[in-house]
């Protein structure tokens, strides 16, 4: 077939095959040629034209669309190059557009051409185009979402198996769902880039990503997820963003989180994300898919690639509805600001009197109880209490952490927040 649309691709890793994969399914597309690091590699699959130069590919002329699925920030230059070359980009590159999706968007406008990167946040899930589209009608107050697969799947396990977060670990490496330094996804940096990205366009204002308090899940315990458990929640790294009371500001961050089980955010098992969105006219949304993975990955990747072809040619901007149209940064508000429920493990000398130093502590700060629990403590010099509080401000909760960590009877063993 003449006149077939060529897609120069940067990687092919695990995405990249499933992108090549996908598109032999298009007679109309074809892929003209691949940048790898190492090309005495073996591939899953054979392309036309292989190099370890990827700006071979940024300014190849016959080039139409240059698909990034290479990761990290050393390609932000061949990106460059590929935009001033008139090159529309598809990348699920989540780290680089954080952390200079600006400098990459105001180089696309200005060239007049497109960055489409549905693949990369959740994966498979369809949120950013039906976000910028479908959604266009919308003021949104909030949107939360389960962003990382490995991580709830570690959450998952240690539930289900009552394993610790070690033996977790170990499963989800064996099984390829958590790489072998995890740091990136169990320390909640890849949720955290995700969320930067949907709250510049759920919000219309530039992220400034090194504002956004993050918190990974390498504290929770298997008696955390027990005993959340027991009181009617599951244990959920979640990442948000939302508005505080109503002003511009925003309130953006990364941290385990215990859900309440009529949530059904809730019910996100394994490597599944999801994403709520919260909003007039709509009022609340989940979207819910595979968050990762060669196929579903390939889905949202190729789904751009369409989109684009879809337009190419027969207009002078290409998808204006996907153009980056502000260019105002946030105001993130810092954590100590923000106001959460509280569930603390306390770990106490089984002593008469703890209980009340907790309750004292709590009344000195004016933080409000919703429960406290004394654990059996039958033969045990130590008592573990559980307390969640009322909505108060972290500062507060964090003061009175202080306070009773004076006392050399009870120790605050973990603190999560409540959704
Ligand atoms: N895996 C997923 O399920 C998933 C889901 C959503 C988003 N993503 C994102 O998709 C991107 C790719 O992920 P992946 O899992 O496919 O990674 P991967 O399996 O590690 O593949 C990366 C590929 O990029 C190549 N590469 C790396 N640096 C390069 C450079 N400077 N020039 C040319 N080629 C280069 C590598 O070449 P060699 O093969 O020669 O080493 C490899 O083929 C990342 O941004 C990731 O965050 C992945």
């Amino acid at each position: 077939m003449e006149n077939k649309l060529k897609i120069g691709i940067i990687g092919l890793g695990t995405v990249g095959c499933g992108v090549v994969k996908v598109l032999s399914r298009f007679d109309d597309i074809e892929v003209a040629a691949v940048a790898v690091k190492n090309i005495n590699k073996k591939r899953e699959v054979e392309v036309k034209k292989i190099t370890t130069d990827p700006y071979e590919i940024a300014k190849d002329s016959s080039v139409d669309i240059v698909v990034e699925v290479a990761g990290g920030l050393a390609v932000k230059d061949v990106l460059i190059e590929a935009i001033k070359n008139k090159k529309h980009i598809v990348t699920a590159n989540k780290e680089l557009l954080a952390k200079h999706g600006a400098e990459l968007f105001d180089l696309a406008k200005e060239n007049n051409v497109v960055i489409m990167y549905e693949a990369a946040v959740a994966g498979g899930i369809p949120i950013i185009l039906p976000i910028k589209t479908s959604l266009k009608a919308n003021e949104f107050n909030s949107v939360a979402g389960i962003l990382n697969g490995t991580t709830n799947y570690i959450l998952t396990k240690m539930e289900e198996d009552n394993l610790s977060y070690d033996e977790c670990l170990l499963k989800a490496q064996k099984l390829g769902y958590a790489e072998t330094d995890p740091t990136g996804d169990v320390e909640g940096y890849d949720a955290m880039y995700k969320i930067a990205i949907l709250a510049n366009i759920v919000f219309n204002k530039r992220i400034d990503y090194t504002k956004i308090y993050r918190e990974g899940i390498t504290k929770i315990s298997a008696g955390d997820i027990q005993i959340a458990n027991e009181l009617g929640y599951k244990i959920k790294l979640i990442a948000q963003a939302k508005k505080v009371d109503n002003s511009d500001n925003l309130d953006i961050r990364v941290h385990p989180m215990l859900v309440d089980k009529n949530r059904s955010i809730s019910e996100i098992k394994n490597a599944t994300n999801a994403v709520l969105l919260s909003g007039f006219p709509v009022d609340k949304v989940m979207f819910v898919g595979p968050g990762a993975g060669q196929f579903p990955t390939a889905s949202s990747v190729v789904g751009d690639i369409l989109s684009i072809k879809a337009e190419l040619h027969t207009n002078s901007c290409v998808l204006p509805m996907t153009m980056c149209n502000h260019s105002k940064y946030a105001n993130i508000i810092d954590i100590d600001d923000t106001k959460n429920s509280y569930y603390l493990r306390i770990s106490a000398n089984n002593e008469p009197g703890v209980i009340g130093k907790i309750g004292l502590a709590c009344g000195e700060f004016k933080i409000n109880l919703s429960c406290i629990i004394q654990k059996g403590v039958i033969d045990n010099p130590n008592a573990t209490i559980i307390v969640i509080t009322e909505n108060c401000y972290e500062r507060d909760i964090n003061s009175m952490i202080e306070k009773i960590s004076k006392d050399n009877h009870i120790r605050v063993e973990n603190k999560i927040r409540v959704m």
